[in-house]
């Protein structure tokens, strides 16, 4: 495959993958492989902790280790692979969808696709963002949040609890935070799909050209917050990221239009789908392991440790491309300049070399917070502690409110989001007694 390729998605038949089937008889990006890739994440790590797959030419890593050793080392594993998805399944860019995204900004690579040094620069000012501080006071603000959205539903006795609320909380933090109307949040929420499928490298025809039209909407759509702005700043991240200077980073002038919505899109798609999957996720992992809800009333210490594991075991962010900058070799497996690579952080959370006994759901794990849920070196997460303040804040009120709390049995079935590289689930139905 090339190295502007994306896998070409096949449509064969999955099973096996636990039980002994050559490895390239698996189809890793079959949605009902994705339902549990784990036990065939378990041959990878004993068989081929570095693996390229023959059917789509990818080169899997998928122990805590070698996933390490690859984000180690930026320039070897370049993070640059914005070109490569705008290329799509079969390699070619549409043409319906190049005269769509021609009417848009020319797109600039900044944090999450961007290398060094102009990563570097474009992240300390996403950075600047999210600080310990700035995130240390919004307890009470999620506080807030949360029992409003719990009110809106709490006298019904049941929900969806994905859109009622998972959804809800942080993409009504992060509109807060970038000083939008919290009444577009539907649409912020159309668009972060788009861009999510168009992540997956598994989008359709139709999916991509919806996410390219959506693409075009959310550039008007900011252009439009960004110059009000800059004539009227207000308390806000997308105030301070339009009046940010790179000076300090020897480029004296304000970010352009195209720089800005590469940030902000980032932060719109990368702060909301993965902490709406971890809460939803960590919810239904708390009503199918009887007892946990009663032992983590009981003593909210424990409140930290169960956030750090939902995040270990659900791995919502579970894999992540890289492209091979030259020869080179990962655990003695060779690779070649322009092979794709595929860091796989939900292997690399169940590795037991690691994690012991990683197929358990543990609240008392040491060394939980040692996952790679929010990845690892220079692209390490900017907005994971804002992630844990809200799953911390939110889950307390949440057992406290919603008395009895129990799954809907009959009313949806638990699957995960066919896509390969964000993991969440679909909907989670559940009961409790009406306040
Ligand atoms: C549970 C929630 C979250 C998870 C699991 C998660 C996971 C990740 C992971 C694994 C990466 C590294 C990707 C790589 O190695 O290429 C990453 C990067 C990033 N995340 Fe998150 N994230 C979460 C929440 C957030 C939030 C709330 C924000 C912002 C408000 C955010 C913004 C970003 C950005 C901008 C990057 C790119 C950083 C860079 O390339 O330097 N994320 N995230």
């Amino acid at each position: 495959m090339a190295a502007d390729d994306i896998p070409a998605i096949d449509t064969r038949a999955q099973g096996g993958a636990a039980s002994g089937c050559p490895l390239h008889e698996i189809n890793f990006f079959d949605p009902d492989f994705l339902q549990d890739p784990y036990p065939a994440y378990a041959r990878l790590r004993a068989e081929a902790p570095v693996y390229r797959d023959p059917n789509t030419n990818i080169i899997y890593v998928s122990t805590y280790d070698l996933i390490n050793e690859v984000n180690r080392q930026p320039a070897v594993f370049s993070s640059d692979f914005g070109q490569q998805l705008a290329s799509g399944a079969g390699g070619e860019i549409d043409p319906e969808e190049i005269a769509i995204l021609s009417q848009g900004l020319t797109p600039t690579s900044t944090m999450l696709t961007a290398d060094p040094p102009v990563h570097t620069r474009y992240r300390k000012l996403g950075a600047k963002a999210f600080t310990f501080k700035r995130v240390e006071q919004m307890g009470d603000y999620v506080a807030r949040v949360t029992n409003d959205l719990i009110d809106a539903f709490i006298a019904d006795g049941r929900c969806e609890f994905k859109t009622q609320f998972a959804d809800l909380l942080p993409m009504t933090v992060i509109a807060d935070s970038l000083g939008v109307p919290r009444a577009d949040m539907a649409k912020f929420k159309r668009w972060s799909d788009g861009f999510i499928v168009q992540l997956s490298g598994m989008a359709t025809r139709e999916q991509r050209l919806a996410a390219a039209r959506g693409m075009i909407e959310f550039q008007h759509y900011f252009i439009d917050v960004i110059e009000q702005k800059r004539l009227h700043p207000t308390d806000d991240i997308i105030s301070d990221l339009v009046h940010a200077d790179l000076a300090e980073e020897g480029d004296p002038r304000k970010m352009n239009h195209s720089e800005l919505m590469s940030m902000l899109q980032q932060i719109l798609v990368a702060g909301n789908e993965t902490t709406a999957h971890s809460i939803t996720a960590g919810l239904y992992y708390l009503l199918t392991n009887p007892g946990l809800i009663d032992e983590l009333m009981a003593d909210p210490d424990l409140v930290p440790g169960f956030v750090e594991e939902t995040l270990r075991y659900l791995s919502p962010v579970n894999n992540m491309w890289r492209i091979a900058t030259r020869e080179t070799e990962i655990g003695g497996f060779p690779i070649k300049a322009g092979d794709t690579v595929m860091v796989r952080f939900g292997s690399g959370n169940r590795d037991t070399a690691h994690f012991p006994e990683a197929d358990t759901f543990d609240i008392r794990r040491e060394n939980a917070r040692t996952h790679l849920a929010f990845g690892a070196g220079i692209h390490t997460c900017i907005g994971a502690l804002l992630a844990r303040k809200e799953m911390t804040v939110a889950f307390p009120i949440l057992l406290r409110r919603l008395k009895n709390l129990r799954l809907r049995e009959g009313h949806g079935e638990f699957r995960y989001s066919p896509n390969v590289i964000l993991r969440g689930v679909l909907e989670l139905n559940v009961a409790f007694d009406a306040a």
